[in-house]
């Protein structure tokens, strides 16, 4: 049986505050965690067993997915203290693999042809395969450079414009042979990508493979109100792409949108969700599941959380508002602001140029305007 270990240890400091209550892999992603499309990629192509290693709070992550997901067995080891990319692999994956299996960074999303990967490595006899993407600005990415023959031949972190001859970046999925954990010290932090990923070049046993498909890294607000969008456009095969269906729109059924209110595809409105008269939602809105939208409301490019409340007039254009905000009347929240989860926003604040609202924050009636 093919077995993944997933990193999912990180304290997502980037994308506090919605990572202050909530562990990144349990962030909504539309309807549903971000690592459920990480268990959906990797059903698809026959893994069996995923070992999610795991430090910042572990047992919110355990209690949502328990033992078995998607046809596939779920197990956890939590680390102590984080041990590094490669040292959470190396603990998630001891005792636990007698053979070839699969190291992913659980913050990212993809779709490529793992079979095509797991080929390719065993047609090169590697140690480790990295699943490669272009990229198409290479000025902001560490790069792969890679030689003919698909095996890696060097790093180029940080490259100088004249240094740069490949667009090709990590994805953050491996193919591992178990002898890679022998490469990794024990009980310390340990990196794959800079620690142990160099010593394997040197040995001329690490390729790379640049696949078709999507990915993305979400570690920023900018990038997870991106995936959402990519979600809803369905630049990426999921589950939540087949319930939009082919007008880009769902609305469940317990949600109540109100004659008069305009919802613009593509767009996501969950159950018990309640959109007040004269509301525009969308284009490219999530209402999470229980969130109210007031009267004359506009949600544009952005995510309301689950059991958050606007107000009258509140505009959200490319911005988040967390679980359970509450946001009052003619509030503005735009360009990449987060309003935390719980916060509460009295009415006429305005927050715009990435400001970020911490979780629980109460912020009195007009006293911000960024
Ligand atoms: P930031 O704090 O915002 O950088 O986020 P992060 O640490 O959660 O993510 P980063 O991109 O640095 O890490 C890539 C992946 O590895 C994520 O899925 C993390 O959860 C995971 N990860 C990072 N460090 C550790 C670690 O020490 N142990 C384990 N088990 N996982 C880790």
């Amino acid at each position: 049986m093919l077995t993944a270990v997933i990193l999912v240890g990180g304290e997502g400091t980037r994308l506090r505050p919605l990572t202050t209550h909530t562990p990144k892999p349990l962030l909504p992603l539309v309807d549903r965690p971000l690592l459920t499309y990480t268990f959906e990629h990797l059903a698809r192509y026959g893994v069996g067993r995923a070992v999610l290693s795991c430090g910042y709070l572990p047992t919110q992550i355990e209690a949502h997915f328990g033992g078995s997901h998607g046809g596939m067995e779920v197990e956890y080891r939590v680390e102590d203290s984080p041990l590094g990319t490669a040292g959470g692999i190396r603990y998630g994956a001891e005792g636990r693999i007698d053979g070839t299996f699969l190291g992913i960074n659980g913050d990212s999303l993809r779709m490529a042809d793992i079979g095509a990967l797991l080929d390719f490595h065993r047609a090169k006899g590697a140690l480790a395969t990295l699943l490669l993407t272009p990229v198409e600005d290479p000025t902001r990415f560490g790069l792969v450079r890679l030689a003919a023959d698909g095996r890696v031949v060097a790093f180029l972190e940080k490259p100088r414009p004249e240094e740069i001859d490949t667009n090709l970046i990590n994805a953050g999925l491996y193919v591992l042979e178990p002898e890679v954990l022998d490469l990794v010290e024990p009980g310390r932090p340990v990196s794959i990508e800079r620690d142990v990923f160099p010593r394997i070049v040197e040995q001329g046993r690490l390729y790379g493979l640049a696949l078709p498909g999507y990915w993305l890294d979400v570690g920023t607000p900018e990038s997870y109100l991106q995936a959402h969008r990519d979600v809803l456009e369905r630049q990426l095969d999921t589950v939540v792409g087949e319930l939009l269906g082919d007008d880009f729109l769902f609305v469940d059924p317990t949600a109540r949108v109100a004659a008069g209110a305009h919802v613009v595809p593509p767009a996501f409105i969950a159950a018990g969700a309640i959109v007040e008269a004269g509301a525009r939602i969308g284009s490219r809105a999530v209402i999470a599941a229980g969130a109210r939208i007031g009267a004359d409301c506009v949600v544009e490019d952005a995510v309301i959380g689950a059991g958050a409340t606007l107000g009258r007039a509140v505009q959200v254009h490319a911005a988040l508002v967390g679980e359970g905000a509450v946001v009052g009347d003619g509030c503005s929240i735009r360009a990449l602001a987060v309003v935390g989860p719980g916060a509460r926003l009295g009415e006429g604040n305005m927050l715009a140029a990435g400001v970020r609202l911490g979780a629980d924050v109460e912020l009195a009636p007009r006293s911000l305007a960024f």
